[in-house]
C-alpha cells in the first residue's frame, strides 16, 4: 500500500494569521451597543432595503455579471467612465484581486505600520513579501514608504484615511508619494471612509486614477451606506487594470440584491449627507469628551476614534474593554494592529455615544484622572 501524503496548501498559506473581525456579541447574547466594526449606526437607506427586497423576487436568475447598473450609477454620481469601474463582494475582494493580478513570489508590497490588516493577508496569500513602512505620529509617512522601495516592489497599499488610526494624508502628500514611486509600482488608495472626510486637503483618489496609469482607488458600501452585510465594493482603475481584474474575478461576484440595493443607496444623497453630518458633530464631541477624561485620542478623519489607555493596572485597554462589556458596550480591540493599549470606537447614535462617555467616565473615575 502506498503511504498517504498530506495534502497541504501552497507554501506560506498556513503562516498567515487569519483576519479577526471586531467582536459582534457578548457572552450570553442579548442586546449590546456594537461600536466595533465602523458600521453606520443608522442602517441603510430605506430605499436600499426596498430595492433589496424587490430583488428577492428574482433569486433564481444570475445577476448582471459586470454589475453594470451599479457601475453606471457610480459613474453618473462621480462623473467617471463605467468601463473603468470594477465592483466586488466588498472592497476586500477587490484588494485581494489586485494582489492576485499584480503580485507573486519574489515580489514585495508595502503598507504602513498600522495599516489595514487585509493588505498583509492579500500579499502573503500571493506568496509575495509584505514590507512595513514606519509611520510618523500614527500617520503614513511618504518618505518612509519611498524608503522601502526596492527593485522587487510591485505595489503600495495606502488606506486613506487609515483603519484603525483614522489618520489621513492630504492630496499633496499622496501626489508626492505617487510621483516618488517607480512607474511600475501600483499604488492602491483604499478610500473606504472617504465619505466621512471633511478636510479640505483630502482627495479620495479619483483624480490620481484619472491622471496616472498605475493608481487604483477602492471604495465600499459597507460604511456610510450601511450595507456591510451585502458585501459591495468598487474600484476605479486605469483601463488596463480594470481589464486584468475582470479576467480573474468571479463571473457573478456581486449578487443581484446587492446591485439593486447599491444603486438605490447611491441615489439617496440625503441619507448620506445626514450620516456625514452626524459623524462630523459626534467625532468632535467624542474626541473632546474622552480627552477630558484624560484619555489620549488620535485625531481622526473617519467614523471612528482610536482611544489610548494607560498601561497601568486597573486602567488598561483590556480592563476598559471588560468594563465596557459589563455595560453591554462593544469596542474593537486592536492588539493585532500594534495597539495593545488602545481600543477603537466607532461613532454611534447620540444615545450610544453618551452611553460610552458615561461608561468611560465611570471606568476612569471621572474627569482627568485616567493617566
Ligand atoms: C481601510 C478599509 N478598507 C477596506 C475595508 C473593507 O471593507 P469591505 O470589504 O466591507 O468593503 C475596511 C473595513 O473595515 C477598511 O477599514
Amino acid at each position: 500500500m502506498t503511504a498517504k501524503r498530506a495534502l497541504r496548501p501552497r507554501e506560506g498559506i498556513l503562516d498567515i494569521a487569519p483576519y479577526v473581525p471586531g467582536r459582534s456579541a457578548l457572552e450570553g447574547g442579548g442586546p449590546a451597543i456594537k461600536l466595533s466594526s465602523n458600521e453606520t449606526p443608522f442602517g441603510p437607506s430605506p430605499k436600499a432595503v426596498e430595492a433589496y427586497l424587490a430583488a428577492g423576487a428574482n433569486l433564481s436568475r444570475y445577476p448582471d455579471g459586470s454589475a453594470r447598473p451599479l457601475r453606471e450609477a457610480i459613474a453618473k454620481l462621480y462623473g467617471l467612465d463605467p468601463a473603468r469601474i470594477v465592483c466586488g463582494a466588498g472592497s476586500d475582494e477587490l484588494l485581494n484581486l489586485l494582489a492576485a493580478a499584480y503580485l507573486g513570489p519574489g515580489d514585495e508590497a508595502i503598507y504602513s505600520r498600522h495599516g489595514f490588516l487585509v493588505y498583509r493577508i492579500a500579499i502573503l496569500a500571493m506568496g509575495a513579501t509584505p514590507v512595513v513602512a514606519q509611520e510618523v505620529a500614527l500617520t503614513a509617512d511618504v518618505d518612509a514608504i519611498l524608503g522601502c522601495v526596492t527593485p522587487a516592489t510591485r505595489m503600495v497599499f495606502l488606506a486613506n484615511p487609515n483603519n484603525p488610526t483614522g489618520t489621513y494624508l492630504g492630496f499633496d502628500e499622496v501626489k508626492r508619494l505617487r510621483a516618488g514611486l517607480p512607474e511600475t509600482v501600483l499604488l492602491v488608495l483604499d478610500a473606504a471612509y472617504a465619505e466621512y472626510v471633511r478636510a479640505n486637503d483630502y482627495e479620495s483618489g479619483i483624480e490620481l486614477v484619472a491622471t496616472t496609469h498605475n493608481t487604483v482607488m477602492t471604495r465600499t458600501f459597507s460604511k456610510i451606506y450601511g450595507l456591510a452585510s451585502l458585501r459591495i465594493g468598487w474600484a476605479y482603475c486605469p483601463e488596463a487594470i480594470a481589464d486584468a481584474l475582470n479576467r480573474i474575478r468571479g463571473p457573478f461576484n456581486v449578487s443581484g440584491p446587492a446591485i439593486a440595493a447599491g444603486v438605490a443607496a447611491l441615489q439617496d444623497r440625503a441619507s448620506v449627507a445626514r450620516s456625514a453630518e452626524h459623524n462630523e458633530i459626534w467625532l468632535g464631541r467624542m474626541a473632546e469628551a474622552l480627552s477630558a477624561l484624560g484619555l489620549m485620542v488620535t485625531p481622526s478623519a473617519a467614523n471612528f476614534l482610536l482611544v489610548h489607555f494607560p498601561a497601568a493596572n486597573g486602567r488598561s485597554a483590556v480592563e476598559a474593554d471588560k468594563f465596557l462589556h459589563s455595560r453591554r458596550i462593544i469596542l474593537r480591540r486592536v492588539e493585532e494592529y500594534g495597539f495593545p493599549d488602545a481600543l477603537r470606537l466607532t461613532i454611534g447614535t447620540e444615545d450610544d455615544n453618551r452611553a460610552v462617555i458615561e461608561a468611560l467616565e465611570a471606568f476612569t473615575g471621572g474627569s482627568g484622572v485616567a493617566q
